[in-house]
């Protein structure tokens, strides 16, 4: 016989199979989710949820396509979080410290309570990656903050009202415009692409029967 556990969505009791992710038990239980749900598959962050479990004072955060449900789990999700987005041209900012005062300040009222790194639904370091993004370290904050899938949790738990993913956001974009090195075999290939090099290759392709096509592509060579 099949296990279940109860669990509470939006504070109605619902008994479900123990083996389901908390996205699937909504499901089961009757939500159709056309919020709050996108990959299913741990990537686009559109699923982030808080919960408790019953008996505990510990409010814990997940990706509901990631986790599984437990007993006595008391579950909300957070489909949109508000957080900050400042508006600017990547062509022309100015790729200093000083970019972050102008943009996002309040990342300097940090006060290092690391709220924000204990809520990451992606175990990120998040309070390292702002420590970087204060002291104008993008490539530092770029990397550390790589994983982020922007579900704005940790800017729920932020007392000084921290739109970490976007700060991220910027190092990131700041990073790949301004100081990684630049990916000259990428431009060749965009380059080849462009001047049609590749047409004919495309065009039969395309014209191949799909059995082959599928064929190909499960038998292709990949880059590692
Ligand atoms: S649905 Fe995309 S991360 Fe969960």
């Amino acid at each position: 016989m099949q296990t279940t556990v109860t669990v509470y969505l939006f504070g109605k009791p619902y008994q479900v199979p123990s083996d389901l992710t908390i996205m699937c038990a909504m499901e089961y239980a009757g939500y159709q989710l056309v919020r709050g749900c996108g990959c299913r598959n741990g990537f686009c962050g559109a699923c982030a949820t808080i919960y408790r479990i019953q008996g505990q004072k510990e409010l814990k955060t997940c990706l509901a396509c990631q986790t599984k449900v437990e007993e006595g789990m008391y579950i909300a999700t957070l489909p949109f979080f508000p957080l900050v987005k400042e508006v600017y041209d990547i062509n022309t900012v100015n790729a200093t410290e000083a970019v972050m005062m102008q943009l996002y300040p309040e990342i300097y009222a940090c006060i290092g309570c690391n709220a924000c790194t204990k809520s990451c639904t992606q175990s990120l370091n998040v309070m390292q990656y702002i420590a970087y993004a204060q002291r104008g370290e993008f490539d530092k904050c770029a990397e550390e903050s790589f994983d982020c899938v922007m579900c704005g949790v940790c800017s729920s738990r932020c007392p000084a009202g921290i739109s970490h993913p976007q700060v991220a956001m910027l190092a990131r974009r700041i990073n790949g415009k301004y100081l990684a090195p630049k990916s000259t075999h990428l431009e060749d290939r965009v380059e080849e692409i462009q001047t049609g090099s590749f047409r004919e290759l495309i065009e039969a392709l395309m014209n191949k029967p799909i059995d082959e096509m599928k064929e190909l592509y499960n038998t292709r060579n990949i880059e590692t």
